[in-house]
């Protein structure tokens, strides 16, 4: 509940959904603290001049349409360049109906939820899992039950034992929530074998797989692989990509990709005359030259600089007895620290000696990730990073020394 808030009387009227939120307001980003929390792109690699002159052709050669609103399923130019993008990058064959633009992959989360969910239902997803997926299963009323991950990706005997458990106490989860790649939190990537035997589990047991791919365009080593779309033909799975991390996240474009009758109904439930026209008219004239491949590029090479030199730091400094993942791509490192070490309550000292970070928790649906620690190397820039290390370093190792 919103603590300390009494409200106007019409919080009587408030939805049973709505009385059980936390504050929206959040805690947001701390002024002067070097952050590791939050998966927000380089802010000197966005591309400020670029941008404003893909508005003003924008301006100069779409007459009113960035201005006015526009078709449920978003502006067609941009669909038609992202179905070129999605056979080329993502080996995904679509056509435009299988498209629809969405407010960030987040947005897209949402519809699907709302397109799949009633309260009272289950879901399984990774555990841990990215926390704004967190949250939207939590406004949803379902349950969650949890798959754990290994440095191969979603543990899939688990997945299928879980299956199975389920189906003898007669419950058929709806869908799967996975982030195949570099995964948010722990950075680790599903092999080939695994996402073959979600997708035959995904057959026998008939669920929905959604799969989140927000950092698919972003690896720095190793094989693409193929998605879970392509593997599966759209049968089961549908597919969320997003501009925020290979753009610019202001710019708030998404999308979602599955079969045809789905987005049809995903049109259906999206009442905000398309999703902003202005926004998709400007990304479609930034990219529409190749500039999007060329600038995906550069974001490989500058964030796999900052991988390197957080490892390189973590090998240097970290005391014993912590571990860490060795991502592929993507934004995030995922620590794991021994029992008495307890993340959530090491976080205000932390903060007192100028550092924040995630806690695990807030990635678990109940209570697991104490003996977590996200760190995103996307944010902050090479000298904040190596002393935000250096702190967490010494931080953790003084109590380890208790
Ligand atoms: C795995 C994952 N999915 C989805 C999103 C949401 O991205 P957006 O709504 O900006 O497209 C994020 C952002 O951090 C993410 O990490």
């Amino acid at each position: 509940m919103i603590a300390g808030s009494t409200g106007p009387v019409v919080n009587e009227r408030l939805s049973a959904r709505a009385r059980g939120l936390g504050d929206g307001r959040g805690a947001g980003a701390r002024e002067g603290l070097i952050s590791f929390v939050g998966g927000f792109p380089d802010p000197g690699s966005l591309p400020f001049d670029a941008i404003a002159e893909a508005t003003a052709r924008a301006m100069r050669a779409h007459g009113q349409w960035p201005l006015q609103y526009g078709p449920a399923f978003g502006y067609a130019g941009l669909l038609d360049l992202l179905v070129e993008k999605l056979g080329r990058d993502q080996g995904i064959a679509c056509a435009r109906d299988n498209l629809i633009l969405t407010a960030g992959a987040s947005q897209g989360l949402g519809l699907i939820c709302d397109l799949f969910l009633d309260p009272g239902d289950t879901v399984l997803s990774e555990e841990p899992a990215w926390m704004g997926a967190v949250r939207l299963f939590r406004t949803a009323g379902v349950t969650v039950e949890g798959v754990p991950l290994d440095n191969e990706g979603t543990r899939v005997d688990l997945l299928a034992r879980k299956l199975e458990e389920l189906r003898g106490r007669g419950i058929a989860p709806k869908l799967l929530y996975t982030i195949p790649n570099f995964q948010n939190p722990t950075g680790v990537t599903t092999t080939l074998e695994r996402r073959r035997r979600i997708v035959e589990l995904a057959d026998r047991y008939n669920f929905a797989i959604l799969e989140d791919d927000a950092y698919h365009d972003l690896r720095f080593s190793g094989e693409r692989l193929p998605t879970l779309y392509a593997l599966d033909g759209g049968r089961h799975a549908l597919y969320l990509g997003t501009f925020s991390k290979i753009l610019a996240a202001g710019m708030r474009l998404g999308w979602v990709v599955a079969d045809p009758s789905l987005i049809a109904r995903l049109g259906g439930l999206k009442a905000d005359g398309g999703t902003s026209p202005f926004a998709a008219h400007v990304a479609y004239e930034f990219c529409k030259d190749g500039t999007l491949e060329a600038r995906i590029q550069e974001l490989i090479a500058l964030y796999r600089h900052r991988r390197d030199l957080l490892l390189g730091e973590l090998d240097e400094r970290m005391p014993e007895g912590i571990t860490w993942s060795v991502p592929e791509g993507g934004f995030f490192v995922w620590l794991t620290l021994p029992e008495r070490l307890d993340a959530p309550r090491l976080l205000p000292r932390a903060r007192e000696r100028g550092i924040d970070y995630l806690p695990g928790t807030d990635c678990f649906f109940d209570g697991g990730g104490r003996q977590n620690i996200r760190l995103a190397f996307s944010y902050a820039a090479d000298d904040d990073l190596v002393r935000g290390i250096r702190i967490l370093a010494e931080l953790l190792g003084e109590e380890l020394a208790r």
